[in-house]
């Protein structure tokens, strides 16, 4: 049962008004407080402390209710009943909804022949928890992992390839598709051509130029181009496809990028061509998205490049036209660096002007920096920015010493899958959009707000269960002492906090309540013994009870954050 929506609707309805429900922090003087009398006070022509006293006898009518009282200017403190609270906490279960919209999730969105970085750990973690917020809602969230897979690296790489192996049959004239290249690229070499041809570039115009033009060539089918895109095509998927494993996230509905969006560019030009969106700016196609009211000058959403090639605008346009065919959406949401604000901003318009999409069914959830300890972006030892692969063997390294220092016994399994905890709680506990540190010794950390902690909270109350042969039966009747009471009225509160956290696209919600609901839940286990000798037989059953609830309800936030609790810890 959602707790807070029961009660707030019940109070509405009683005294006919919309009032608030607030839940106070420190629950000594009520489980709610509601401005039910404030919101009544100027119809009714009383003052808000004199209509609550009005109000109290009609409140007291209400099944939950234990006792109500009237505080400052004309606040109602409301405490439940603890019988209530005791017959109505259940498990959460996914919601059914009515009306489910349709949402476009882009995220993940991982490049071809460039090795992920650490802002792609922000945009997975961060959109395959609300991928499971949404399904876990009722709504039909479709994941794209729009690759990177079209534009400039595409051209740096082949011309890196060309300047080490100007041999190849890729680079001749006369290259002759059908017949096989004996020529193999392994991940690791990929790895390292970006960087090295996109640093050589920046010092080399000629080389620069020339990787231009490979990518017009290579987007309008260059066969010899093509052929060696399809050889490094393969090896890049795979790593990405390594990394969606290794974080644990859903896999994507669709993993197309930037070159299935290509398709469309033709049809999107149409579209732009008969509304005059278009014009010639310094050589290349751009379209204005500047308005009347804007403070700062947008500059134009760059169409084609001088050179004619698609550009990263170009594609992503045409990926809105697609998703629109393809899944008709009533939102469509991007999850990326806050520092591409801009380029959605001017997406936004561009789609809405164009009538291809309107401006308010986007949005763009813009995420912060992973800094080191230093608060600047975090750099490996050797001072190189770090990838994603980096972080989480830091963190991995780290749960190892940890656990080899306590003398504990983890298998491999389990140690990778309390170093993926960490790293993602850590994630997902920031408010989005701010930045964070990273830091692998304190996110590892079994106590305090950290991934192990929540693990090993669900590892603990799961082995009472098991202690236990998940013997659960609840009894009828139950007296609740203040630990009891207070786990179960934060379990009542999964509801709303998965619902708000929906609303407000905040995933932080999720983890910090999941934090909350490890320390009552702990607190319970320290004050209220359950497999004790002594402990009377109803006791027991009661508490087992609770137990279970809270390890079920533990566990869907976990899901929900795409974490995994290991069988020991
Ligand atoms: N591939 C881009 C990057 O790594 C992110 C793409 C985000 N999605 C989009 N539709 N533009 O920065």
């Amino acid at each position: 049962m959602n707790l807070y929506k029961y009660v707030s609707d019940e109070i509405n309805k009683k005294l006919g008004l919309v009032a608030k429900l607030e839940t106070p922090k420190n629950r000594e003087f009520g489980d709610f407080s509601t401005n039910a009398a404030m919101v009544g006070a100027k119809a009714a022509g009383k003052n808000p402390r004199e209509l609550a006293n009005e109000f109290l006898p009609k409140l007291q009518e209400l099944d939950f209710v234990e006792n109500v009282s009237v505080a400052g200017p004309g606040f109602i403190n409301i405490k439940i009943r603890d019988d209530f609270i005791f017959q109505n906490a259940t498990t959460p279960k996914p919601i059914k909804n009515e009306n489910p919209l349709v949402i476009d999730m882009d995220y993940g969105a991982y490049n071809v022949a460039k090795s992920l970085h650490i802002g792609h750990l922000r945009t997975s973690i961060v959109g395959d928890t609300l991928n499971r917020i949404f399904r876990f809602m009722g709504h039909k969230p479709l994941s794209w992992n729009h690759i990177g897979d079209w534009g400039k690296p595409m051209g740096l790489v082949i011309a890196w390839i060309e300047k080490l192996h100007p041999e190849l049959p890729y680079f001749q004239p006369d290259f002759d598709p059908s017949k096989p290249v004996d020529y193999e690229i392994s991940a690791e070499e990929l790895n390292k051509y970006y960087p090295a041809a996109s640093a050589f570039a920046k010092e080399n115009a000629d080389f620069q130029a020339h990787a231009q033009e490979i990518k017009a060539k290579f987007q309008d089918g260059h066969p010899g181009y093509f052929a060696l895109y399809e050889k490094f095509l393969p090896v890049s998927l795979k790593m990405m496809n390594d990394t969606v494993q290794r974080l644990n996230i859903l896999p994507f509905d669709y993993d197309l990028g930037e070159r299935n969006a290509a398709q469309y560019v033709g049809d999107v030009e149409k579209i732009l061509n008969d509304k005059h969106m278009i014009y010639e700016s310094d050589g290349a196609l751009v379209i204005n998205v500047r308005r009347e009211d804007d403070n700062a000058p947008i500059p134009p959403y760059m169409w084609r490049d001088s050179r004619g090639a698609d550009t990263y605008d170009a594609t992503d346009l045409a990926a809105v036209y697609c998703r629109k065919k393809t899944d008709n959406p009533d939102i469509i949401i991007y999850f990326t660096d806050l520092r591409q604000s801009l380029h959605f901003e001017q997406l936004f318009r561009t789609a809405d002007i164009s009538g291809i999409y309107p401006y308010d069914k986007f949005e763009h959830i813009g995420y912060g920096t992973i800094n080191g300890k230093d608060g600047k972006p975090f750099k490996t030892r050797d001072g190189n920015a770090a990838g994603l692969d980096d972080i989480l063997d830091m963190a991995n390294t780290a749960v190892r010493e940890r656990v080899a220092e306590s003398g504990k016994k983890l298998d491999d399994e389990t140690i990778t899958s309390i170093a993926l905890a960490a790293v993602k709680f850590n994630d997902l506990v920031h408010d989005v959009k701010s930045d964070y540190i990273f830091d692998p010794t304190s996110v590892t950390s079994f106590e305090g707000k950290t991934g192990p902690y929540i693990l090993y909270t669900a590892v603990r109350l799961n082995s009472v269960l098991k202690r236990a042969d998940n013997n659960i039966t609840k009894p009828d009747h139950f007296d609740l002492s203040p630990e009891e009471r207070n786990l179960l009225i934060e379990i009542m509160d999964f509801d709303r906090t998965v619902l708000t956290a929906c609303d407000n696209r905040a995933p932080d919600m999720i983890a910090n309540y999941a934090y909350d609901l490890c320390q009552m839940a702990n607190t319970f286990y320290h004050n209220c013994p359950i497999l004790r000798d002594d402990i009377d037989e109803k006791t027991r059953a009661g508490r087992i009870y609770i137990a279970k609830l809270a390890f079920d309800t533990l566990s869907t936030a976990i899901d929900l954050m795409g974490l995994t609790i290991p069988k020991e810890m």
